[in-house]
């Protein structure tokens, strides 16, 4: 039936169903929504990946990196928040794809927000643990090596991965599982709590930006661009800029898509969309506020902890807080590392809150299998199998999958997801010029085509095997589909009694 792969799901039934169900409050103004996205977004990406950055592959032009991360980002952030005012429901972009391009489609992006949200959060806890050992170090203890990092780490001096020494990375598979419980027991999303480790978080940012631009030292930003301003390959081909010793593209580009990592966030604004009480105004503010707010500060960090330490000597683990141990700070280590670990938790909360939700959303569209992922726990309603199951799908990869790997991975698949969503705005205008938009993408189709653009410039800019690992990835997923979800689809029971019925005179197919 490939008329299903394509099936739309109807703008008129994803509204009414969002009418029809029971609904979260509406309590969410802009501000408190700009706040969760903020407290989405700051984390592992500024307080760790940023050493990793500047050390291997950018030296100073790392704030270079934040811009052009940040300007990609800011277009897909446009597109989001055109379809977040049309479609202000739960769901995110598996949603959006449903309603423009079809089932086929949203599986992919479904599938793929897996590797954003449930990845993404093995990434974090890898940054988390790196700050609490970090943190625990200013006691002067240490854990010992078996249980202190993955067992297998990317090395730039070889190009090889190496042997670490360790089993297993036991703080982050700690964090992974307690982050679980909590979800499990239900956390209200207490706007009130995230506003309060948001706070923490920036105060700790400003902090890092304003006392240590005192320390600041501008010869260490030069020379500005040691790796160079480009860095793209395409499937190992180098085109442009220098190649490592692995073959991976070095350079400011190359950069950018390791630390666009630091992005990823500001699109969980639009799964708040049921609460906020005006969703078509505020959830575009949300969106878009949030992601300006960090791009300022990740330029800021990123100016001032290239100009406080040679970038050769940046540290890889924690380098935010070392960097005020290298100019005789030592005491600013607690407050960042409490900061980090703070900022960090709040976004594996959000992550892994994240992820069983997308599941659900395509459970109730029969694609993944409902008695599991769609499984409410009667006393606490929270999806708890799903929950737990992406608690322990997390701490299996944090615990043995190195940072550098689980980081690219996320990325190339959020980018990927993100070319997606600006292709539906232009599939959708086409489709349905007359359906409401609150929210406009300013300069269309412009705008849309430079996303598309701009997130494919960054995919070639990441090491070639992430394309790989992205289409293995692909790979299973489609085997889950047409095993599964093809055929247990809700769409396909409804296409079917539809071509059942006689045609009302003028229907339409597609999103209506
Ligand atoms: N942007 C989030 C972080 O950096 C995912 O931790």
């Amino acid at each position: 039936m490939p008329s299903q792969l394509f099936a739309r799901k109807p703008l008129s039934l994803l509204l009414e169903e969002m009418a029809g169900e029971n609904r979260l409050r509406r309590i969410l103004g802009p501000i408190t929504l700009t706040s969760l996205g903020v407290g989405a977004i700051i984390g592992t990406g500024i307080f760790v990946l940023t050493g990793i950055a500047a050390h291997d592959k950018t030296g100073p032009a790392l704030t270079l990196s934040f811009v052009v991360a940040g300007t990609t980002c800011v277009f897909a952030a446009l597109c989001y928040a055109e379809f977040a005012s049309m479609v202000p429901v739960a769901g995110s972009a598996y949603t959006y794809a449903y309603a423009t391009l079809g089932e086929l489609f949203a599986w992919i992006i479904g599938w793929d927000l897996i590797l954003e949200y449930a990845v993404g959060s093995a990434t974090v806890a890898h940054g988390w643990s790196h700050y609490f050992q970090n943190f625990i170090g200013l006691f002067g203890w240490k854990l010992p090596l078996a249980v202190s990092t993955a067992p297998f780490n990317y090395s730039p001096e070889t190009g090889k991965l190496v042997a670490t020494g360790a089993i297993i990375d036991l703080p982050a598979v700690l964090i992974a599982l307690v982050v679980t419980l909590i979800l499990v027991k239900g956390i209200k999303e207490s706007a009130g709590f995230n506003a309060t480790m948001v706070a923490i978080k920036l105060v700790v940012v400003l902090f890092v930006i304003a006392v240590g631009a005192y320390f600041v030292k501008s010869s260490n930003w030069s020379p500005f661009a040691p790796y160079g301003l480009t860095g793209v390959s395409f499937f190992g081909n180098t085109i442009v800029g220098q190649t490592g010793k692995g073959g991976e593209p070095l350079g400011m580009l190359a950069g950018a898509a390791t630390i666009f990592f630091a992005y990823i966030g500001f699109d969980s604004v639009s799964t708040h969309a049921e609460e906020a009480k005006n969703p078509r105004r505020d959830v575009p503010i949300g969106i878009i506020a949030s992601l300006l707010i960090c791009t300022v500060l990740y330029i800021a960090v990123a100016a001032v902890l290239t100009g406080m330490v040679p970038y050769d000597q940046i540290n890889i683990d924690a380098p935010v807080s070392y960097a005020f141990a290298a100019v005789g700070m030592p005491w600013a280590q607690f407050v960042i590392s409490l900061g980090a670990l703070t900022g960090i938790t709040s976004v594996l909360l959000v992550m892994m809150l994240s992820q069983p939700r997308v599941m659900l959303a395509m459970a109730r569209d029969g694609l993944v299998p409902p008695g599991f992922f769609g499984a409410v726990h009667p006393r606490f309603r929270t999806p708890w199998k799903s929950t737990m199951l992406t608690g322990a799908f997390v701490a299996v990869l944090a615990g043995f999958l190195p940072l550098r790997i689980l980081a690219e991975l996320v990325n190339i698949g959020t980018l990927l997801a993100f070319v997606i969503v600006c292709a539906a705005v232009l599939i959708m205008r086409r489709t349905n010029p007359q359906a409401e938009r609150p929210f406009r993408v300013p300069f269309s189709p412009v705008t849309p085509i430079l996303g598309i653009a701009s997130c494919l410039l960054l995919m070639f800019s990441l090491p070639a095997e992430n394309w790989w690992r992205l289409f293995v990835w692909l790979a299973v997923g489609f085997i889950i589909y047409f095993g599964y979800g093809r055929r247990h689809s809700v769409m396909r029971r409804y296409l079917a009694k539809q071509a059942a019925e006689p045609k009302p005179p003028g229907a339409a197919g597609g999103a209506g």
